[in-house]
Formats: structure tokens, C-alpha cells, sequence
């Protein structure tokens, strides 16, 4: 059956596009900070297993789905089984309600501080600057406090950027603006890493602290049941991570897979973007904990207390870090912040492209007038972020929809393949497209991917009903978490509840024989 999708040009451009949908911001500041708090070179295996048996299987299924089926994730799960066509939403609800609300904000942040490094603005305390002057924080998440009228700027330009990325088809939009950005993206990373190695007491913090392995953190099975609490903990953050940093469960690479053409090497393409992305995070790991070592070993202080959480690391320890520099101190600010505005947009756009093509797919609407509309809407619903109280609704977000949104579509999205279209029916499909699936690939799909999330997802709620995520109240978490989650299965539930157009329900298959015989 031929596709009616105008789609990538190349292989290689899909790839590039595919690659700057995973690299994102998640690559620079959540994987270093991870791997610092959970045990260093220890983090490393919790990582490469989920990687393993949750990442590159799902990848894999994500890419052959929405090959086969040639459609967005509604698209793709109605013509499995219309009864789960509101899994093809949550997926891209998530991606656009629950992470491209505030990744926008996070990057309109970055367009700042690229702003700011030419004069070094942050001055001597930019952990003040940033929290007082800069996002002026309330004291509370229950208190927004209005707009912060820079921030609104800066998030405007990248949701119009964007906009200009999308508006365009496939190949002209998307898959240009990766052609152009990811070389770039990847010399601005060497030129980074080779910098901040060069500085005096990287190396000792890379060994010390990124290549030196506290496998204590990670023994599910020590006697100290606190301790092995806390493993869990690890674990889970390590899957989070990987569905994050993959984008993996926003629909992303089943739309991305759609748009291919009908001879394409799906297991080859999955195996080559989740290597590329994750080799990318461990090398820019050397960047960041470097860098934190010299600014350690600058100031005098205890690695530890030289490195901080999320955001703080990017927007904190860097402008730190990039002040004490012994030269060169702007030019390394405008490196850094570009490359995180690079990273970001090329997943940025992935993230609108899941939801516009959704909506395309079942409406029939025009691209341009969709993405126009999503992104307008888009960017008026990230303002809620752009105040002053925003970086907590950020933070809580984050927490709730990785932690939960994307590991439990991943489980579901295993469950719905493995058992009712068949992983063997798709396995089979993959393998006429090229590079072929050892038979294990079912079963990964079918029982262990599926229950280690699952049982993953319970040592979260676990972990959150004993102890308040980030020290918030029970009932903000409610509110701003749970809240926001049920806000995103509603709209999915609610753009679920429409027919579709009768044809564009056909599904697109076609067994072989020894198919048949199953
Ligand atoms: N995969 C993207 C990131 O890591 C969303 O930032």
C-alpha cells in the first residue's frame, strides 16, 4: 500500500530529526544532575538496562506502529482498536499540555541567559539573580504573582520560531531546520567538552565524581530496607530518564516513523537514535561535571555543594561557573546557552508536531492552520509558567508527568501491541523492512517491559505517598500534579469522543503467510 503522507526526503534526515526530538535539554541538565545524585558511574547501569529493556524495544515498536500504520498515535491506535484511541491521545496531550507548556518557557529561559552572557549580567551571585531578579519567585506555588515580562518575550520568540519550523511540510520545516541544527548542535557540544576539560580540576571531578561508581546506590537487594527504598527510587528515575530523554511515550516517533517511506530499516534508525542520544548525554556529562569541578575547585568548596538541581544547574552553576572562567567568559556563556536554545528547539518542535499531526489526522484540517492554532493556544497556555511563581508549577509538572504520564502509556502502549495487535505480527512487519528482530523482542514487549514498568509505577506512588515530592503539600501536589494529569486525560478522553472520516480506519497491514498460519 503506498502512503499518501508527504514525508522526510531522507533517511538521513529523519534521522537528524529523530535524534533532535531526544536530544533536548533533559540531555544536559536532568542526566547530569541524575547521575551525580544516584551514585555517579553507578547510575550508569540502572540507565543502560532501562535503555535496553525499556528504550530501544519501545523505540522499536514506537517506529514500526507508526510505519506500518502511517499515522499519528490516534491515528495508529484507532486502527488497532478504536477502543484504545484515547492512549493515541494521552500521548501527544501529554507531549503538548504536560511538557511543551513549560520546555518552552525553559528554553525562552535560555534565550535570556544567551542574552545576558554578553555583559555577564548575572554579576557575582547569580544564584540571587536568578531567583530575585530574574524569575522575581513568589514564595509559594500558590501564589503566580503575574507575569515576568522578559520571560513572556523570550517565550514568545521560541514559540514563533517553532511556529515558522512546523508551519512548513515535513521535509521543508522539520526536517531542514535539523539538517541545519544538529551539525551545529554537535560541533557547539565538542567545542564544549574539549573546553571544560581543559579546566583545572575537571579531571578530578569526572573521576571522582561522574566515573567513580557508589554501587550501594543502586542494590535493590541491600539488608537496609531504607536503602533499598532509596534504590528504587534510583531505578526509577533511571526509566523516567530514559522515556524522557528518548522521547519516547509523547507520540513523538510513532508520528515521525509515519511520515517514512514504505522501505525503511526500522530497527536500524531505532538502534542509531537511542545510541547517538545516549552517548550524547554521557559525553556532555563531561562537560557539566568538569566544568563543576572547576568551579569547585575555584571557590574551594565541596564538589557537592558546588552542584544543584534542575534548572539551578544550567541557570546557577553555569553563569557561576562562566564568571570565575579565566578568559573568554562570554563567548563560553553564548556557546552553552545556544546550545541548549538548539537542543530545545529540535525537540520542541517534535512535541508540537505529535499533537498537530493528531489533530490534523482526525479533523482533517489544513497543517498551517493547525499548527497555527496550536501554537498560538501554546503559547498562551505556557504563560501560566512564565510567571513568577511558574519554575514551581514546573517543577511539580515535570515530576508528575514524567514520572507517571510517559512510563504508564509506555506500559500500556507494550500491553495494547504485545497482546491484541500481536508483538510476533509487528515483529515480522519490522523485519521486511530491514535489519531483523531476534524473537526475544516479544517478549520484552509482551511480559518484561511491561511489568517492570508497572512495578516501577508502584515504587513511585510508593515513594510520593511516603514522602512529598520536592517538600510541597499534599494538597499542592494534588492540586498542580493530579490536577494537571486529570486536565490532560479529559482533553484526551474529549478529542477520543469524535468519529472518524470511515476510510481513514482501514488498517494498514498486510500479513504474510506464515502470518496467516499463526
Ligand atoms: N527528549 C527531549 C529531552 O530530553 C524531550 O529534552
Amino acid at each position: 500500500m503506498g502512503s499518501d503522507r508527504n514525508g522526510w526526503k531522507s533517511n538521513i534526515g529523519f534521522l537528524l530529526a529523530a535524534i533532535g526530538s531526544a536530544i533536548g535539554l533533559g540531555n544536559v541538565w536532568r542526566f547530569s544532575y541524575m547521575s551525580f545524585e544516584y551514585g555517579g558511574g553507578a547510575f550508569l547501569v540502572p540507565y543502560l538496562v532501562a535503555l535496553i529493556i525499556a528504550g530501544l524495544p519501545i523505540m522499536i515498536l514506537e517506529y514500526g506502529i507508526g510505519h506500518q500504520q502511517k499515522g499519528s498515535a490516534p491515528l495508529t491506535l484507532a486502527r488497532i482498536d478504536q477502543r484504545f484511541e484515547w492512549l493515541g491521545w494521552w500521548m501527544p496531550v501529554v507531549a503538548m499540555m504536560g511538557i511543551m507548556l513549560y520546555y518552552s518557557v525553559v528554553i525562552g529561559w535560555c534565550v535570556n541567559y544567551f542574552c545576558y552572557s554578553f555583559s555577564l549580567a548575572w554579576g557575582n551571585d547569580p544564584e540571587s539573580f536568578f531567583f530575585k531578579q530574574f524569575l522575581e519567585i513568589s514564595d509559594s506555588v500558590d501564589t503566580l504573582g503575574g507575569l515576568r515580562i522578559p520571560i513572556v518575550f523570550s517565550t514568545l520568540m521560541v514559540w514563533i520560531v517553532c511556529w515558522i519550523i512546523c508551519f512548513r511540510d515535513i521535509s521543508h520545516g522539520i526536517e531542514k531546520a535539523s539538517i541545519v541544527f544538529m551539525p551545529v548542535l554537535f560541533v557547539l557540544t565538542i567545542i564544549m567538552v574539549a573546553w571544560s576539560l581543559s579546566l583545572d580540576g575537571a579531571t578530578e571531578a569526572i573521576m571522582q565524581h561522574y566515573l567513580h561508581a557508589d554501587w550501594g546506590r543502586i542494590n535493590l537487594f541491600a539488608a537496609d530496607p531504607a536503602r533499598a527504598k532509596a534504590a528504587g527510587e534510583v531505578w526509577a528515575a533511571a526509566f523516567g530518564q530514559i522515556f524522557f530523554t528518548l522521547s519516547l511515550g509523547f507520540g513523538i516517533m510513532i508520528t515521525y516513523a509515519s511520515y517514512l517511506p514504505d522501505k525503511s530499516d526500522i530497527t536500524k534508525n531505532a538502534l542509531i537514535t537511542s545510541t547517538v542520544n545516549c552517548l550524547y548525554s554521557f559525553i556532555t556529562g563531561f562537560a557539566v561535571f568538569g566544568i563543576v569541578g572547576f568551579m569547585a575547585k575555584s571557590q574551594g568548596v565541596p564538589f557537592d555543594q558546588a552542584i544543584k538541581n534542575g534548572p539551578q544547574l544550567a541557570f546557577v552553576v553555569y553563569p557561576k561557573a562562566i564568571s570565575l572562567l579565566p578568559g573568554l567568559n562570554s563567548i563560553f556563556g553564548i556557546i552553552f546557552f545556544l546550545m541548549l536554545i538548539i537542543a530545545g528547539l529540535t525537540s520542541g518542535v517534535s512535541l508540537i508536531e505529535a499533537f498537530a499531526c493528531s489533530i490534523t489526522d482526525k479533523f482533517n484540517l489544513s497543517r498551517t492552520r493547525v499548527v497555527s492554532i496550536v501554537c498560538a493556544a501554546g503559547f498562551a497556555g505556557s504563560l501560566v509558567f512564565t510567571s513568577r511563581g511558574g519554575l514551581y508549577l514546573l517543577d511539580i509538572a515535570d515530576h508528575f508527568i514524567t514520572n507517571y504520564g510517559l512510563v504508564l502509556g509506555g506500559a500500556l502502549e507494550c500491553i495494547i501491541i504485545g497482546w491484541i495487535f500481536r508483538a510476533r505480527v509487528l515483529r515480522e512487519y519490522i523485519n521486511r523492512q530491514g535489519t531483523k528482530l531476534p524473537a526475544a523482542w516479544d517478549f520484552f514487549i509482551r511480559f518484561t517491559t511491561p511489568a517492570i514498568l508497572i512495578f516501577l509505577l508502584f515504587l513511585t506512588v510508593k515513594g510520593d505517598l511516603t514522602k512529598n515530592y520536592g517538600g510541597y503539600h499534599t494538597d499542592q501536589l494534588i492540586i498542580f500534579g493530579g490536577g494537571w494529569m486529570l486536565i490532560c486525560l479529559l482533553l484526551a478522553l474529549a478529542l477520543a469522543f469524535g468519529p472518524w472520516t470511515a476510510h481513514k480506519l482501514v488498517r494498514r497491514h498486510e500479513p504474510e503467510e506464515d502470518e496467516l498460519l499463526v
